[in-house]
């Protein structure tokens, strides 16, 4: 790579003059190239070039302006004369290396020094050109590291991809909107604020939450989901606080309080708007003051753990109503996180029917799939019960037909209904999760021509609790 050749001789001191601007047309490529060189005529005739090639050049005469620089720009690639007067140029090459693994370094060697230009490689230069050189060479050094960069930032575009295919975690979708929800999990990962998430049921809630501890720092550290609406009020309060022994009766030991033993971590408070309000003063005072009081206890314990919450009520309504805490609101409200309905991206569920699909193939050792009649009518469905309404019918159709293809009979009859049929129950769009769960245990038991045994395996529920709600229903025969 050593000497010049065509073009304008470069690196020969007081001779080299470039003619004005190099008048190529070339479209920006967006890259950051700094150059560092005591040269004067060096550093403004390399501008020049990486200017020519549509680089945004930036120029430094001493090591410390360099890593200025690096600080306050997003340098791609340096170009870096090794001669630098008080330092060792590979020292500095070094500290760049160091500051930004991933910067793209091009050193200038002087004549004869190939030795330098060795250990610069392995000090995890690029490339490197020896003194002098013409400015075809420097262009086509240039070239390179813009080709280089332009590979490399494909390959992440399309990890990427791929990630927004299979989703964060396990979390399926690549509409618009789920595109969006990504890059605010990316962003909720990397702080530690509490964060809401807020989305209807089925929406996926709780998935959204661990993968924002998944995406962050705190990823080795536990992730404790509570959920506040199935517990007895009591019991969530020793559940997060913990309790002294003697605390209440049945308080045969101490406990620790989940906010205690998440140490480093992340507790998820699920349906955190049906925690009563006494609690949420308690759980105000954690957040702020970082402590806890366990129950029957005087002492304070110091918690180190990051809040998310979740709700599919609309808790500024529940602020108003005074059945929420308005300063417990706008201290979890710092970041809110909402998943929009599975009918607000219709364009995922080709998407999650592959994926659940593939998923009970596995479990069941059989291929499935959808044919087209279904898959339309998967598609034109409203689904208020969202991503696990889905996965239920799919899990349903699956165990129903042992064909491979699900076809529209093997699918919940309330699905090729008029889909505004059901959203007409309660003339607001939403449909009680007690109907939906009612209307799916009995399509079941249609579906399999009133056994009972059958049905409640294909739910995945018991035949007592079967019985208890058909009961429920009034429709034990
Ligand atoms: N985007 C998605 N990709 C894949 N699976 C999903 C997705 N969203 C939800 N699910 C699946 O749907 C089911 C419900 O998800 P999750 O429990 O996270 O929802 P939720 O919003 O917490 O629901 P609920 O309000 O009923 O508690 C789970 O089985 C989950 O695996
Ligand atoms: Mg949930």
């Amino acid at each position: 790579m050593s000497s010049a050749s065509a073009g304008t001789a470069l690196g020969n001191g007081a001779q080299i003059h470039i003619q004005s601007r190099l008048h190529q047309t070339q479209a920006t490529n967006f890259l950051n190239l700094l150059i560092l060189d005591e040269d004067r005529a060096m550093r403004d005739a390399s501008r020049d070039v990486a200017h020519s090639m549509g680089f945004s050049a930036h120029v430094a005469d001493s090591a410390e302006q360099a890593y200025r620089m690096m600080e306050s720009q997003a340098i791609d690639a340096v170009l870096l004369d090794l001669r630098l007067a008080g330092t060792s140029g590979l020292e500095v090459l070094r500290a760049i290396k160091r500051q930004r693994p991933e910067t793209v370094a091009v050193v200038i060697t002087g004549f004869g020094t190939v030795e330098s230009a060795v250990q610069a490689m392995k000090a995890g230069a690029y490339d490197f050109v020896t003194k002098p050189f013409g400015t075809e060479e420097l262009r086509r050094l240039l070239g390179g590291v813009a080709e280089h960069l332009r590979v490399k930032m494909e390959g992440r575009v399309r990890r990427e991809q791929n990630r927004s295919r299979q989703g964060y975690g396990n979390i399926i979708g690549q509409s618009v909107e789920m595109e969006k929800l990504y890059r605010i999990i990316a962003k909720a990962g990397q702080s530690t604020h509490p964060v809401l998430i807020l989305g209807e049921s089925g929406t996926g809630k709780e998935m959204v939450a661990k993968a924002i501890h998944q995406a962050g720092p705190l990823r080795n550290k536990p992730f404790i989901p509570v959920d506040c609406g199935s517990l007895v009020p009591t019991l969530i309060e020793s559940e997060l606080f913990g309790h002294v022994r003697g605390a209440f009766t049945g308080a045969t030991g101490p406990k620790d309080g989940l906010l205690a033993i998440a140490e480093g971590g992340t507790v998820f408070l699920d349906e955190i708007g049906e925690l009563p309000i006494d609690l949420q003063a308690k759980l105000l005072r954690a957040i702020q003051e970082k402590e806890i009081r366990p129950v029957g206890s005087v002492k304070q314990i110091p918690i180190n753990v990051r809040i998310l919450g979740a709700t599919n009520r609309d808790l500024e309504q529940a602020v108003n109503e005074g059945t929420f805490r308005r300063d417990l609101f706008f201290r979890l409200n710092v970041l809110t996180l909402r998943i929009p309905p599975l009918r607000e991206r219709r364009m995922d569920i080709p998407l999650l029917v592959a994926h659940m699909l593939e998923r009970i193939g596995r479990d069941s050792g059989m291929e499935k799939r959808v044919s087209d009649e279904a898959l339309k009518l998967l598609l034109a469905y409203d689904w208020p019960g969202n991503v696990r309404e889905l996965e239920n019918s799919l899990e349903r159709a699956c165990a129903l037909s042992s064909n491979p293809e699900i076809q529209i009979r093997d699918l919940p009859t309330h699905l090729s209904g008029r889909p505004s049929a059901i959203v007409e129950h309660s003339g607001n769009g939403i449909v009680p999760i007690a109907e939906l769960e009612k209307r799916m245990i009995l399509d079941a038991i249609a579906q399999v021509n009133g056994d009972k045994m059958t049905a409640a395996r294909m739910l995945g529920i018991g035949k007592t609790t079967l019985y208890r709600k058909l009961k429920e229903y009034g429709a034990e025969n």
